[in-house]
């Protein structure tokens, strides 16, 4: 272990208790300091007579410490080398780090949600970082502009006039922490508008059910089938002017918005004067068709476009926008948002300008099918009985078995061998549909695991059945 010097001020790292002798005041601070973390391994600390003069006591209380604390192994020492921390037990730090890990470690997490992480383009996006560290106008080092940092605003109409057949100018885009916080705000310009309920698709997004909510607009739930959520139904509902959809590639179901349900939708936006939210969310994705343009291209003046930088880059990033114009300008009326950092809006906007971004997702778009490809191939081989549904696009997709498994014993049995796997009805909120099924994430699995995780998957599904077999005692 690399020994560190340090000109800590010990007074602040070391707070003698005063209960009893100094020298195991200073001792039991020393050791406290150590096990918390605050103190890391190889810390040098200060000559005897330097600690004594910084705690106010005398240099033989420190030496009698430091002396203890070798002895107990916490601390080292050489003649000519000084004392250090020499500790390498858990600290509470650590200890932290390994508990909340211990929560989430699955051998293989077949969960939807998360892009390739390994892919993050971190060369490109420190290389844009640079660029715009030194670019970025000091009068744009204040608080960020509510809207978003005009630059990006710019490269984010072009991106999505270009790629997602969007109708948007820099002075329509906004930029928001991601679609979650997008939402938010958008739902409660809805309620400042007088509108208190709002459509969305079950199964749906749980996340963005849970930000509706939290601004006091009423879920009001749509079915979703194999053409996407039943337009016809929101006719059916007295008042209602606002939905939330996902019509490029529906979540959880993978099914997209079929055309004469597009259309439908739009002319019930135009008859109720009501306005669409759509949550454009791994739209950059499409693996055996060309992509399908956006509502708001086809109907800007009641749609709302959401996206962000989650399935494309990382959440990490939290950068996301929407487009909103006409009279849904309004929803930004409320209350000041700060937008996301100015300096990730400017990294951001370099990426996009020098083209990076774009090559990124053509990358990560062959990344992605090729990783499809494969699970679909180890899904025939090992589970040939499940149909596989909502596959040609996006990160995850959808399995279904004829016999309807319990999916608890399922889930149970796959974590049982180190695989999370999520059921299609935790994302549901009328749980009348009996059919019940597997959603699948592939994004964030190593092309490595693919096989083994399918693997383990069918084993679990066996071991499943087996246990559903058993007569209960
Ligand atoms: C349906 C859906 N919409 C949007 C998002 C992205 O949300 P955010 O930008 O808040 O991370 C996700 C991410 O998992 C999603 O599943």
């Amino acid at each position: 272990m690399a020994k560190q010097s340090t000109r800590a001020a010990w007074t602040v790292v070391l707070t003698l208790d005063g209960d009893g002798k100094l020298h195991r005041q200073v001792e039991r601070a020393l050791r406290e300091a150590i096990r918390s973390g605050r103190v890391s391994t190889g810390t040098v600390l200060p000559p005897s007579r330097e600690l004594a003069a910084q705690l106010d006591c005398s240099r033989w209380a420190v030496t009698q410490a430091y002396s203890q604390l070798v002895t107990e192994g916490y601390l080292a020492t050489r003649v000519g080398s000084g004392t250090w921390v020499s500790w390498s037990g858990p600290t509470q730090r650590t200890a932290r780090r390994t508990a909340a890990a211990s929560v989430a470690t699955y051998r293989f997490d077949l969960a939807p949600g998360a892009p390739d992480l390994r892919a993050f383009p971190r060369t490109r996006w420190a290389e844009a970082a640079r660029a715009a560290a030194r670019t970025v106008p000091t009068a744009d080092l204040g608080y960020p502009d509510e809207q978003g940092y005009l630059p990006l605003r710019e490269q984010m109409s072009d991106y999505l006039q270009r790629s997602r057949g969007a109708i948007a100018s820099a002075a329509d885009v906004v930029i928001r922490s991601g679609v979650s916080a997008s939402v938010a705000q958008l739902c409660a310009g809805l309620r400042a508008m007088g509108i208190d309920r709002i459509a969305v698709e079950d199964p749906g997004w749980t996340r963005l059910r849970a930000v509706i909510e939290s601004t006091g607009l009423r879920l009001e739930p749509v079915p979703v089938d194999d053409h996407g959520l039943q337009v016809e139904r929101l006719s059916r509902r007295d008042d209602l002017r606002a939905v939330v959809v996902t019509a490029a590639h529906q979540f959880p179901t993978g099914v997209v918005l079929a055309p004469h349900r597009r259309l439908g939708l739009i002319d019930w936006a135009r008859r109720t004067n009501g306005v669409i939210l759509e949550d454009d969310y791994d739209a950059e994705f499409r693996y055996d068709r060309s992509p399908v343009g956006t509502l708001q291209g086809m109907a800007p003046e009641h749609v709302v476009l959401l996206g962000s930088l989650s399935k494309t880059l990382s959440p990490a990033i939290g950068i996301g926008w929407f487009v909103a114009q006409g009279q849904w300008r309004r929803l930004l009326e409320g209350p000041a948002v700060l937008g996301p950092s100015t300096i990730n809006q400017a990294t951001f906007a370099e990426l996009v300008a020098v083209g990076a971004y774009d090559r990124h997702l053509r990358a990560m778009q062959r990344r992605y099918k090729r990783r499809r490809d494969c699970v679909l191939t180890a899904l025939q081989h090992e589970l040939p009985t499940w149909t596989i549904g909502g596959a040609a696009a996006g990160l995850h997709l959808t399995l279904t078995h004829p016999s309807n498994p319990d999916t608890s014993l399922l889930t149970t049995a796959a974590g049982d061998l180190g695989t999370r796997i999520v059921p299609l009805r935790d994302y549901r909120i009328h749980t009348t549909e009996t059919q019940d099924g597997i959603v699948l994430g592939y994004g964030n699995i190593a092309d490595n695991d693919v096989g083994p995780a399918i693997r383990s998957l069918a084993k679990a599904f066996a071991n499943s059945r087996r246990r559903a077999a058993q007569p209960r005692s």
